[in-house]
């Protein structure tokens, strides 16, 4: 059976995040964003003073524990049991996250994570990253693979974080989104790359409302 779940992937900064949450908040279905427990577990590593070694971070990561919790509103990541949304955010998790994600067992763990999550969600959820659609679920019912230009990706991050989106930070941003690009598609494990059969949507040029609106009516074809 194909899995009721709606797969958003696509580089950095290309706006998987806010648009899978107004999508789930619209279709009602629960909105379960990987790329948190990849930063969830960086922050608990980096705090903890745990080497990027793949069984001692996921041994971290079930001591903890590392999780999302699901709420109605949408996902709350915890770090043994305090709210770390604003921790993993950091310069600090962004600068370190790309090198703990190649690690085929932290891969392992969270793609265990989401399959459970979702299996507790049988009424269907959103789910965003770089390998929804090719690796975690690879049977989604729909799949989206969200790109934007550079620059448009870097003013949207630096109007995110509340910062002033000058020429000289875009240029600054759009190095740091370029080098994790870099890494995220070139790593050996589940590389960032479009699955065959996933709709690719450039929002470089789309409002907001329209890019939510695009995947909306698709999954709810998708799903009737
Ligand atoms: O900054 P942005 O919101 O675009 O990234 P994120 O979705 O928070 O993901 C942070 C990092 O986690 C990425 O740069 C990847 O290295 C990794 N990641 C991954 O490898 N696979 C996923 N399914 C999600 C995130």
């Amino acid at each position: 059976m194909t899995s009721r779940v709606i797969a958003i992937d696509g580089p950095a900064g290309s706006g998987k995040s806010t648009t899978a949450s107004a999508v789930a908040a619209l279709l009602g279905l629960p909105h379960v964003e990987s790329g948190a427990l990849y930063r969830a577990l960086t922050l608990a590593a980096l705090d903890a003073g745990t080497a990027f070694v793949g069984q001692r971070l996921v041994a971290l990561a079930h001591s903890l524990p590392v999780r999302l919790d699901l709420t109605d509103a949408g996902f709350r990541p915890e770090v043994a049991g305090t709210d770390v949304s604003e921790p993993i955010r950091s310069e600090r998790v962004t600068a370190r996250v790309s090198e703990l994600s190649a690690i085929a067992e932290v891969r392992e763990w969270v793609n265990e994570e989401l399959r459970a999550a979702v299996e507790r969600h049988p009424r269907g959820a959103v789910l965003d990253g770089r390998d929804i659609g090719t690796v975690v679920f690879p049977d989604a019912a729909l799949k989206i693979f969200l790109v934007a230009r550079p620059e448009e990706r870097a003013r949207r991050r630096l109007l995110q974080d509340g910062r002033e989106a000058t020429p000289e930070a875009i240029e600054h941003e759009v190095a740091e989104l370029e080098r994790r690009d870099h890494l995220d598609s070139t790593r050996a494990v589940a590389p960032l790359t479009q699955a065959a059969d996933a709709v690719p949507l450039d929002t470089s040029d789309l409002t907001f409302e329209d890019q939510v609106e695009a995947i909306v009516s698709r999954a709810r074809k998708a799903f009737s």
